[in-house]
């Protein structure tokens, strides 16, 4: 089981990296375009963070043969655990079957049906990234699709894995946990709702507060250990 974080903030990824186990960061253009730097130089500062871990990023190209060229020249600027994302319409189909066909990891994005997730299955994309909130947007369940997709998955034996991304709250996140979706890539400030309650905070001072009680020079616990 995967768990990405969707930014590209090098500040936020350091603190999410320092607090939960995360397999990679996931990016987009439009992420990409709020940090203020250039592209590039961001997507390297991550890469150098990140080390071996998955990095996610987006083609910009719309036709075929751009696609594919920017795609290897991805893979060749970040290295071998980049995941190119390719938007999962018909040209990002075509260009899917070529470019994971010559071996390069393809998360098919923008998917907001279980028949594009089909397709990009069969075109070979390695995950596919159901886009939970912008389908609920839309007026569909995007919990819905993302189960209907496994089902594809486990019916017909595919070796694709679900990464499901766009997500506006945890309980969303933590709906697909139980049934056993691979993957999730999640923003900064959803990640820090996963651990966010007042009632868990007010538990640990009454446990610390009962034991300085003990003694009327309130000592810890590593006090009596000393
Ligand atoms: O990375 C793509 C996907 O996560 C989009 O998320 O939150 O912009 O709907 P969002």
């Amino acid at each position: 089981m995967k768990l990405l974080l969707d930014d590209a903030n090098i500040k936020n990824i350091k603190e999410v990296y320092e607090y939960y186990k995360i397999d990679g960061v996931t990016t987009n253009p439009t992420i990409l375009s709020k940090q203020g730097e250039k592209p590039l130089e961001v997507l390297k500062k991550i890469r150098n963070f990140i080390k071996d871990d998955q990095l996610h990023i987006q083609v910009l190209s719309k036709d075929y043969d751009s696609i594919i060229k920017e795609s290897n020249l991805i893979v060749k600027e970040y290295g071998n655990n980049t995941f190119v994302k390719i938007p999962a319409n018909k040209g990002g189909l075509k260009a899917i079957k070529k470019i994971a066909k010559d071996g390069i990891n393809v998360t098919a994005t923008a998917i907001y049906s279980p028949m594009q997730a089909f397709l990009a299955m069969k075109a070979g994309a390695k995950y596919v990234a159901p886009y939970i909130n912008r389908i609920d947007n839309l007026g569909y369940d995007g919990i819905l699709v993302v189960k209907k997709i496994q089902n594809i998955i486990d019916a017909n034996n595919f070796d694709t894995k679900i990464l499901a991304a766009s997500f506006k709250n945890s309980n969303q996140v933590l709906e697909l946990i139980q049934c056993g979706i691979y993957g999730f890539t999640c923003s900064f400030d959803i990640m820090n709702k996963f651990v966010d309650d007042k009632n868990v905070d007010s538990a640990i001072d009454d446990f610390v507060n009962d034991f300085l009680k003990l003694d009327s020079n309130k000592k810890t616990m590593i006090d009596y250990l000393l």
